[in-house]
């Protein structure tokens, strides 16, 4: 049977194993889903091997397991190596979701009339990395595997990957392969789609200031005392000018600046403003001056708090100054900043520009390299002609404001530029409420690797 005739028949299936995969709750940043983390690990062994994978790891590290599968049908074909994520964001706050973040249910949307599945992961990324797995089998079970494949599946790519370095740096030999395939990134739209050429890198910190020894009553000391959530609120704003400028110093320094024919190329995707703020319900953007949106997310650096607490937040009033605040920021980076300096450069500024009259923590917490990726090799070229067969058009590069911080690392420690091959849309509400992903992507995106697997070894022969 035909790899495509086989996929046809088990569609079914196919889908019914991706929702008993989002089912499990493994969230890495919550040390209470801990069991769920390692039952996904688990699962996803078990879906390796049943789709016909030799040899299944299930490699311990300091953190969450990495999987490793693989298949190795001539060691003189091609080999394709799969990086995916088993890992899912916290699903906070279910309150605002329309259905439980872990019962999966399909649903149409306007976007996705043929229905997308709504779960936790759909799009980020178990719906996209189990892809491979199902074209893998797909092409076993109808006898026409063209390429070996070697499976990396992680569980701490939300977390910050920490200690994806030393496994891929300790196993070099076991992950040498002619391409990377990495779908956890976006299309612009099914009628549009796209390759990822770009993504932006994250350093992420977590501060706290402290004003008194102890919460004080806002009558007697208001007006006398730092309020620490106001000294935040006051050190946050002025880290960004009147025109949305980072104000860290150097913070720029290592900025690559594009030129004026490639902020054209870049510039050239279809993109419709009106329709990203309607479909937002936003009545205007807001990002640095002097960038359009798509520059501001494809290749300019970011500092935006993602949490900030202190104080009394329950019911009704209470007149309180609160001892401590604290917040989360995130800053995405672009070539060629290094997140190990902007992390030092904002401890260093945030530290001078705080008040005598409050003591201030700041707390790195993980970060990751930005990457941009060659749109002329082999495996690019190979996507590029699998889209082509699948969707009837020629992909467009991209760039993206998003992070996977094993790009770079695959680059450096492998030498090789991985091939950013998603599926998902933007609207897919990835670490949101309500994250979806669109069964349509789901069985195209199978086809799609499947093509990918055959033009690759076609190729590679030229
Ligand atoms: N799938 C995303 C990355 C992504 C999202 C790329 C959208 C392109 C467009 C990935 O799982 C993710 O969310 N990564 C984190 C990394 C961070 C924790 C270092 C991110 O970007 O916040
Ligand atoms: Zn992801």
């Amino acid at each position: 049977m035909a790899v495509n005739d086989f996929i046809q028949e088990n569609k079914d299936r196919f889908l019914n194993e991706l929702l008993d995969l989002l089912r499990i709750p493994s969230v890495s940043a919550d040390p209470k889903f801990k069991d769920d983390v390692f039952a996904a690990a688990n699962f996803v062994k078990e879906s390796m091997e049943k789709a016909g994978a030799d040899t299944v790891e299930i490699c311990e590290t300091a953190g969450y397991p990495i999987v490793y599968g693989e298949k190795i049908i001539d060691p003189s074909l091609p080999t394709v190596l799969v990086y995916g994520h088993y890992d899912v964001q916290p699903a906070d706050p279910y309150e605002l979701w329309d259905s439980p973040p872990f019962e999966p249910v399909i649903k149409k949307t306007a976007i996705h009339p043929e229905g997308a599945i709504f779960a936790r992961g759909s799009a980020d990324d178990k719906g996209q990395f189990y892809m491979y797995v199902k074209a893998f089998e797909a092409m076993m079970a109808a006898g026409d595997l063209p390429c070996n494949v070697k499976f990396m599946i992680e569980g701490e790519e939300e977390v910050g990957s920490d200690n994806l370095e030393k496994f891929v740096i300790e196993n070099k030999e076991k992950l040498q392969a002619d391409v990377i395939l990495i779908s956890d990134t976006h299309m612009i739209s099914m009628q549009d789609p796209s390759i990822t050429v770009g993504l932006r890198g994250m350093a992420y910190m977590e501060v706290e200031v402290t004003g008194s020894n102890r919460d004080l009553h806002s009558g007697t000391y208001g007006g006398a005392v730092a309020n620490p959530i106001n000294v935040l609120c006051e050190m946050i704003a002025s880290m960004k000018d009147e025109n949305d400028h980072i104000t860290i110093p150097g913070f720029y320094d290592k900025v690559q600046e594009l030129t004026a024919a490639q902020r054209e190329r870049l510039n050239q995707a279809p993109f419709d403003l009106k329709e990203y703020q309607d479909k937002l319900d936003i009545d205007d953007v807001h990002g640095e001056k002097g960038y359009t949106t798509i520059e501001r997310v494809g290749i300019r650096p970011t500092l935006d708090v993602n949490g900030i607490w202190g104080g009394y937040i329950g019911e009704g009033a209470k007149t309180v100054l609160p001892s401590k605040a604290h917040a989360k920021i995130s800053m995405r980076l672009v070539p060629d900043q290094d997140w190990h300096e902007i992390s030092e450069l904002f401890e260093n500024y945030f530290k001078s520009i705080a008040p005598k009259s409050v003591k201030v923590k700041v707390k790195p917490h993980h970060g990751g390299a930005p990457a941009v990726v060659s749109d002329s090799s082999v495996g690019y070229k190979a996507a590029e002609a699998a889209m082509e067969e699948t969707f009837g058009k020629k992909p467009i590069p991209t760039r993206e404001g998003g992070s996977i911080p094993i790009v770079a690392l695959f680059q450096k420690e492998l030498g090789s530029d991985p091939i950013l091959f998603g599926f998902g849309l933007d609207t897919d509400a990835l670490h949101s409420p309500n994250e979806h992903y669109g069964v349509k992507n789901y069985f195209i995106g199978i086809e799609t690797i499947a093509a990918f697997f055959r033009h690759f070894k076609e190729l590679s022969n030229q």
